[in-house]
């Protein structure tokens, strides 16, 4: 008898409890969805300033969700972008140079990837901090944070366009600091 409470009141418990956690991050984002809201308005100039207009904005948005936002985050998009940055970068060193050594193309993807010396640089640069939704305790300006929001976005334009090479020609403008320039007027 007590065990078999215990088990309805333990089906009952896990039924319902994903749905109570989801709750809060989720009315967030749909009061996120209205066009006007700062957060809609902060994508559409980021898209302007990486001269790149996503087919589905549900990707950048995805990109400038922290894990600590919502269930819903920008984790798995980073990891993309990160390996999108890398083959970018293989591709253009060893296209320059195909004698560089292993040793030497190793040592320019590791500073290329660098978190706080490179990564977080680019993300800052785009002003990503003050666009990425994070949880009211998160600090939305620390290096792995930017860095991880910068990859999403390389990420989530690889996954919008199809294909790696747009997403990569956007991260060597961003890079470069060379972007936003259609915005300079
Ligand atoms: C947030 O992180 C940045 C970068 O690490 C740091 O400079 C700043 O002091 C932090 N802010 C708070 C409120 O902890």
């Amino acid at each position: 008898m007590g065990l078999r409470c215990f088990t309805v009141f333990a089906i009952f418990v896990l039924a319902i409890f994903p749905q109570v956690q989801g709750q809060p991050a989720n009315r967030l984002l749909h009061l996120n969805f209205g066009h006007s809201s700062p957060f809609s308005t902060a994508l559409e100039t980021l898209q302007k300033q990486i001269g790149y207009t996503f087919k589905s904005i549900g990707l950048l948005r995805r990109a400038m969700t922290h894990a600590s936002f919502s269930e819903e985050n920008n984790r798995a998009l980073a990891i993309v972008g990160a390996s999108v940055i890398e083959t970018s970068a293989s591709l253009r060193y060893l296209g320059k140079d195909i004698d560089l050594p292993a040793k030497d193309l190793n040592l320019r993807l590791s500073e290329i990837s660098s978190v706080e010396t490179s990564c977080a640089v680019d993300g800052s640069r785009l002003g990503l901090q003050k666009i990425v939704r994070v949880s009211a305790k998160t600090n939305s300006s620390t290096p792995a944070l930017v860095c991880g929001a910068f990859r999403a976005i390389i990420g989530a334009i690889a996954i919008d366009a199809g294909n790696s090479d747009d997403a990569g020609k956007i991260f060597w403008v961003v890079h470069s600091g060379r972007f936003g320039e259609a915005l300079a007027f």
